[in-house]
């Protein structure tokens, strides 16, 4: 079993570089990138090569710091903040670190790098104290279904959802995952089944209509997904696919889990209406490594994101606490 701590956004203080893993080309290569400016870290969110809600907004304040550390002044950390920004809309973490490092714009490269390893610590333990809060919910011996990937290569670290599922299976409750594989990116086949084989976890990959025959067999005993943001109401955007998984866990009794830091909770967005869904090119639909899988001249619609009804979640798991319904109240107290 691999235990070395998967984490896929990292700083190299003496060379000053933002090291990403590329999550492009996993699980064939496990190749490193070596960044110097905030527009390449820019590039590198909206192409996928760093994905994950809480680690695009890692990467995103590496961004800056890099910038920082090369000389930029404040004029240009500001401008390289608004392209970091609107490198993807819909993952509220994003935004979230760049305001937090927009704070420190004015203070100078050491104070903004300090910020971004503070950021990055902070995301792991989030995930840490996730697993621990949940862990305890995963039902013994379960067949756990999961989404995307909510894993360390989405987070600084350990993950969320995949936080539960490392918790669990460190308290010794011997659970096994499936992974839904995530069409059109895969990061599910590609990604969550890389990271859980590598620690030793059982994972099996269904495609992402396989859930509701198994559920309907009694084969799966939990949902557990990652989010993208939660508004204020408790509904949450995560990977296209998981409204339809959320609305099969109900019809068959079976508790729906969401797992995420605080930054993912956006109170300022009332509800799931308001969260931007991010529209990705159709090409990515119809293109499969590389070959065109469709008959040409046909389109593809490719929203990346759903967005799940409060009502449809059992519970909301964060660093701060366990929230279930109602969700406007338990997230409020929690602020
Ligand atoms: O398009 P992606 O791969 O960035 O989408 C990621 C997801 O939807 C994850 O489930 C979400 O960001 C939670 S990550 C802990």
């Amino acid at each position: 079993m691999n235990r070395e701590p998967l984490r896929p956004v990292l700083y190299d203080d003496a060379r000053d570089v933002v090291r990403l893993l590329d999550q492009k080309r996993l699980p064939a290569e496990e190749a490193w990138l070596e960044l110097e400016t905030a527009d390449q870290v820019a590039a590198a969110i909206k192409d996928l090569t760093v994905r994950g809600a809480p680690a695009i907004g890692v990467a995103a304040a590496y961004g800056l710091a890099v910038e920082a550390r090369r000389g930029a002044g404040e004029a240009r950390l500001r401008a390289a903040s608004e392209t970091l920004i609107h490198a993807r809309p819909t993952a509220v973490n994003l935004a979230w670190a760049v305001r937090r490092m927009g704070r420190l714009l004015g203070r100078g490269a050491a104070a903004l790098l300090a910020e971004a390893h503070a950021i990055r610590d902070e995301d792991e333990a989030a995930c840490r104290r996730i697993g621990a809060l949940g862990a305890p919910l995963v039902p013994p011996r379960a067949r756990v279904l999961t989404h995307c990937n909510a894993g360390a290569l989405a987070t600084a670290g350990y993950g969320t959802a995949l936080g539960v599922v490392r918790a669990a299976v460190e308290a010794g409750n011997p659970i096994s995952v499936f992974a839904d594989e995530t069409r059109p990116f895969l990061q599910g086949a590609r990604l969550t089944a890389w990271e859980l084989h590598r620690d030793g976890i059982p994972v099996t990959i269904l495609t992402d209509g396989m859930a509701g025959w198994l559920m309907q067999r009694g084969e799966i005993g939990c949902v557990v997904v990652g989010a993208d943001r939660i508004a204020a109401n408790g509904d949450v955007a995560n990977k296209i696919g998981t409204y339809a998984l959320a609305v099969l866990a109900a019809h068959h009794g079976l508790p729906f889990y969401v797992a995420a830091p605080w930054s993912t909770v956006d109170l300022h967005t009332p509800t799931g209406a308001a969260i931007p869904i991010e529209e990705r090119g159709g090409d990515e639909v119809v293109m499969l490594a590389g070959q065109r899988i469709a008959p040409a001249g046909v389109p593809a619609r490719y929203p990346a994101f759903d967005v799940t009804p409060a009502a449809l979640v059992t519970a909301v798991i964060t660093d701060r606490g366990v929230v279930r319904a109602p969700f406007d109240a338990g997230l409020r107290a929690l602020a």
